[in-house]
């Protein structure tokens, strides 16, 4: 496929358009600042990833740590190798984190467990994050590098001079939001090798997904292994399993390791995953890291080689951009390329032979930027997340708004995958997309209503046949999700509407085409010509806005700076309101 090189003309800061590539900003990794937006809500995952990698090794702290890792000068609760970047609300993934730590008086009983015992702060000014690799110190001295190949991660944890004690390693059964079902570690007594999986939440979704993992270690010898729980651990025996038991109760557990330090006092240690089964998660480890001991370095360097790759279509001229700028401008283009995730042959629930993409966390987020852009920078990548979303159609039932680890994610207002599919079908994406099947399951979301429109499809599709417009306070017995969002809901519906007859009438289907353009016209039901807007007790002297309206026709109302930064958030679960998590007057927009 052809790969297009882009230009960004930001004309705010008189960049010039290039089309030669020697205009590429000579080191562009180096403008790369993972660590934007790991404060204040950003949620971003600031570790060690290949482009769309499901290895994503990174500290996880118990402050901000909805994608790991936050420079809120929280404690480090452990190292974990799969994460979310960007999302909301609770954190994502973060299974199996490792802990290394030297327990005081080389006793087995003097070690932490427990999360609240074992957490460590980190010292600020170690902490380094570049595309591929991640590095922090702990304030106990221990110094913890990472980076990652596809679906395995490698960590080396130096230890301070541990004077005749034995550095401990361990490995939690749980994930950063422990949600954890039911889980199992086995550890070999003697490599140290831990195998096992859980059962865990989606942290925006419906069901349940399970996790396998396979940790080695190389470095150094192994003195003694076990499982703990709670805060006891023993060297017998070697394997456990845990549930959730009495009123659910959050039980922490898992394995450990004990090393004889080698003369450098460093333990490198080998963290395969996957969705299938423990022996892929090591089978994929020993092939994309076959020599640990060896390869950090070299797989850095893939991982940098890889990135420069996919940044390459990008081309800007500073022109008298200062390097902030330039910094922000990069380290955004940087992010569009860590989630979604590239699951190829992990999906556990079907296998097509064709490239599998999931963590589409969430789609009503991503419709409008990401995705478009990708299919500028990336169409090879975004082909394959189309071709994605439409496995999921046929083996789910239905496109989702949101689908993380392996599940179907809540859906946030539209049925937004309708946008993306038109948008790779306006933009010629790519002739290997079955366009037929997209138009289906587009009609699908368009017509049928679901039980539960919470994680597929679309709420209220009798009114919005009968009145043209999600009512306000809508009477529906047929299917159930958030009754709320009415104002939002019929904008996005629209619009879904719309790229149903954009698809149809490119497929020549006119009748069809025509219905829907009909149906993508509806947002103008609810558009209040005469509403005003008064903020602070000033009135800003616009007029027309949308405004919800109920099953009769009477308008209802909702201040239309309601949901604004300037009021407050307005959330699925926390206080829903008639627009979602922005105010009428950005939905103008
Ligand atoms: C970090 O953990 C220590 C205990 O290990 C605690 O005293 C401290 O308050 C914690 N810091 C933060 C920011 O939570
Ligand atoms: C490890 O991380 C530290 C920062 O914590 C960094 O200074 C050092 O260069 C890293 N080492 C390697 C080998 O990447
Ligand atoms: C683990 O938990 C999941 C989800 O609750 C359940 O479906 C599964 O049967 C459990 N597995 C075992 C072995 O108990
Ligand atoms: C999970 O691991 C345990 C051993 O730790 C094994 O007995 C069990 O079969 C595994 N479950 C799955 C679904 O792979
Ligand atoms: C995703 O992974 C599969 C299997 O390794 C590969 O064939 C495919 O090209 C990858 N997709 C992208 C966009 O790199
Ligand atoms: C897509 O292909 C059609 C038919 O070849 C062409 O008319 C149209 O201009 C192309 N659109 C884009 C965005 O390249
Ligand atoms: C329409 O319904 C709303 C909510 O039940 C009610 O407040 C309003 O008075 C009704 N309007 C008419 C004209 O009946």
């Amino acid at each position: 496929m052809r790969r297009p090189s882009a230009t960004f003309l930001l004309q705010v800061v008189s960049f010039v358009p290039s089309l030669s590539a020697a205009s590429i900003t000579p080191d562009v990794l180096s403008l790369i600042n993972p660590l934007i937006g790991t404060t204040n809500g950003g949620n971003v995952f600031a570790g060690a990833t290949l482009p769309y990698g499901l290895a994503k090794a990174v500290a996880d702290v118990d402050g901000q740590n909805t994608g790991g890792f936050g420079m809120d000068g929280s404690n480090v609760t452990g190292f974990s190798s799969i994460h979310d970047s960007g999302t909301g609300g609770n954190p994502s993934l973060g299974n199996f984190p490792l802990f290394p730590q030297v327990c005081p008086d080389d006793d087995l009983n003097n070690c932490m467990f427990r999360i609240g015992d074992r957490k460590t702060h980190y010292k600020m000014d170690s902490v380094f994050a570049e595309p591929g690799q991640f590095g922090i110190q702990l304030q106990s001295g221990i110094q913890a590098n990472m980076t990652v190949s596809k679906h395995a991660a490698l960590y080396k944890f130096k230890f301070p001079d541990s004077k005749g004690n034995h550095p401990l390693i361990l490995l939690d059964l749980t994930d950063l939001w422990q949600s954890r079902q039911n889980a199992s570690v086995i550890v070999d007594e003697k490599s140290g090798r831990m195998v096992g999986n859980g059962t865990f939440l989606p942290s925006f979704g419906a069901g349940s997904y399970q996790l396998h993992f396979c940790v080695d270690f190389f470095g150094a010898d192994v003195h003694d292994t076990g499982v703990w729980v709670n805060n006891r651990a023993g060297t017998e025996p070697k394997h456990i399993y845990v549930t959730r038991g009495f009123n659910l109760f959050y039980l922490e557990s898992g394995g450990f390791v004990r090393f004889k330090p080698g003369s450098d006092n460093t333990v490198t240690a080998r963290v395969g995953l996957s969705f299938k089964n423990y022996e892929q998660a090591c089978r994929n480890a020993e092939k994309e890291i076959p020599d640990p001991l060896k390869n950090f370095d070299s797989l850095v360097n893939a991982a940098r080689k890889a990135w420069q790759d996919k940044l390459g279509p990008i081309s800007v001229k500073p022109g008298g951009a200062d390097k902030d700028l330039l910094v922000s401008f990069w380290s955004g283009a940087y992010r569009n390329m860590i989630s979604p995730q590239n699951y190829t042959g992990e999906n556990p629930h079907w296998d097509t032979g064709f490239p599998y993409f999931d963590s589409f966390y969430c789609i009503w987020d991503s419709f409008r930027a990401q995705h478009p852009l990708l299919t500028i920078l990336d169409p090879e990548a975004q082909t394959q997340m189309v071709q994605s979303l439409l496995d999921m159609y046929k083996h789910e039932g239905w496109l989702p708004d949101c689908h993380m680890s392996m599940c179907q994610g809540w859906t946030q207002g539209g049925s937004n995958a309708d946008v993306v599919l038109a948008d790779a079908y306006v933009k010629n994406l790519s002739s290997t997309i079955d366009w037929e099947l997209a138009l289906e399951a587009i009609t699908t979301d368009a017509e049928k209503e679901p039980l539960e429109w919470s994680h597929h499809g679309r709420g209220g599709l009798q009114s919005w046949r009968k009145y043209n417009y999600i009512p306000y306070l809508d009477y529906d017995p047929l299917g159930f999700g958030t009754n709320s969002r009415s104002v939002s809901r019929t904008l996005e519906y629209a619009y879904d509407d719309f790229c149903l007859a954009t698809l149809a009438g490119g497929l020549g289907k006119n009748g069809v085409q025509k219905k829907y353009m009909r149906r993508s016209m509806n947002w103008q039901n609810l558009w209040k010509k005469d509403q005003t807007s008064i903020i602070k007790g000033k009135d800003t002297g616009f007029q027309g806005f949308f405004q919800p309206k109920y099953m009769n026709g009477t308008w209802g109302f909702q201040d239309p700076i309601a949901c604004s930064p300037l009021t407050s958030f307005c959330s699925l679960t926390g206080n829903p309101s008639e627009t979602f998590e922005a105010s009428i007057w950005q939905y103008l927009l």
